[in-house]
């Protein structure tokens, strides 16, 4: 029986949370992972065989990693991906998050003619350029109306990324992702940053917690399951963009509800409000219309918002416990 050979991944942001849990997914199915770490990354000029030390920003050896990696496929994950940080940093992060996937893209262009094989990509698109909604749900095919530097930056990744399918004949993909958390979820962020807090007040490490617009509504899904979904999309005969999300809308209000609620704490006087951390513009409501997913590539989503949440308190309850010694 001829042997099938082992397929290469390289996954930019490979330190944050999908490159977490789609390296797992990916050593799970065989693939030799690789992966790009930036300069903040810890051990700096220790990295192992398999991961690289490359910034968005700065192009010169994406070309040199791709020729030692040899990827059949690449995952661009990395970015500044804080929508808040992108008002102070809009430069910064039209540069990272933007200009550094054309960056990325043309590296592979070239790379492809060198090596003679094609690699596949996939653009880590964010539900975030639909800001301010023109309809509810949004699909495939609604317009986009970014709210942020964060989201125009990945607005122009996004027609980037088609603009490289189309004229280079790349198998070049989006998946615009929704929400999606986790207990690697960065801990600037609200579902992490409350999750956190819920475990240090109930152990009492802290007393209250500030937050910014609580009515904010968002499609909130795992992480674990959204890796899966950007798998699939390169697995696909022809490429195509995708929208990943549960379709379930939340508000920051029920994720307190479930997080405070799942350690029997009422948030009510536990949590102010400081007018810093409200945005300049704000995404009210975000709600995926994922039928396309479903359809094609056969994918929905495996975890709960409520089971999410708990996930991530009942984690961070057990760091909150080795702080106390
Ligand atoms: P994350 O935890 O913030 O991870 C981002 C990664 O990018 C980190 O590994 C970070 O490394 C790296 N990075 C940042 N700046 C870089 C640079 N200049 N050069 C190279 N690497 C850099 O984000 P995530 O939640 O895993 O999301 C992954 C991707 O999906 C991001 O592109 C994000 O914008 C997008 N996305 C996320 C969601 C979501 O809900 N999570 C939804 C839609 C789209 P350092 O920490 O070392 O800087
Ligand atoms: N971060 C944060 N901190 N957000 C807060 C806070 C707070 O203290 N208080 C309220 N919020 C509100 C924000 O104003 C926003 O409306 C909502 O909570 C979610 O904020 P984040 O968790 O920071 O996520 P995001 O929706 O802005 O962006 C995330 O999802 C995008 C996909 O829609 C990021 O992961 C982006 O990279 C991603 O593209």
């Amino acid at each position: 029986m001829a042997e099938t050979k082992q397929r290469r991944a390289l996954i930019t942001g490979i330190s944050g949370q999908d490159g977490y849990y789609l390296t797992r997914f990916l050593q799970e199915r065989n693939y030799e992972v690789h992966g790009i770490v930036s300069c903040r990354a810890p051990g700096i000029g220790e990295a192992g065989e398999r991961l690289y030390y490359a910034d968005l920003a700065d192009g010169s050896n994406l070309s040199q990693i791709l020729d030692k990696s040899q990827p059949d496929e690449v995952y661009n994950l990395a970015a500044q991906s804080h929508v808040r940080l992108s008002f102070d940093l809009p430069q910064y992060t039209a540069d990272v998050t933007g200009v550094g996937v054309l960056r990325m893209l043309d590296a592979i262009r070239e790379f492809q003619q060198r090596a003679g094989k094609q690699v596949r990509f996939y653009q880590a698109s964010s539900s975030e350029m639909f800001g301010k909604v023109v309809e509810t749900p949004q699909s495939e095919s609604t317009p986009f109306y970014p709210r942020s530097p964060y989201a125009c930056a990945k607005v122009y990744a996004y027609w980037q990324t088609i603009n490289y399918r189309e004229s280079y004949d790349m198998f070049a993909v989006n998946g615009i992702l929704f929400n999606h958390e986790s207990p690697r979820r960065g801990e600037a962020f609200v579902t992490r940053k409350i999750s956190k807090a819920v475990a240090r007040i109930k152990l009492g490490l802290q007393e209250k917690l500030s937050l910014g617009n609580i009515n904010a509504q968002r499609d909130w899904g795992f992480a674990g399951d959204f890796v899966e979904a950007m798998w699939l999309m390169l697995q696909q005969d022809v490429p195509e963009d995708y929208v990943v999300a549960t379709g379930q809308v939340h508000s920051v209000r029920d994720f307190l509800d479930a997080t405070f609620g799942h350690v029997g704490l009422d948030w009510t006087d536990l949590v102010e409000t400081d007018q810093n951390l409200f945005r300049p513009a704000e995404v009210d409501l975000l709600c995926g219309d994922a039928s396309k997913a479903r359809e094609k590539l056969n994918w929905q989503p495996k975890v709960s918002f409520k089971e999410l949440a708990e996930m991530m308190v009942d984690h961070d309850l057990k760091l909150a416990r080795k702080e106390m010694g």
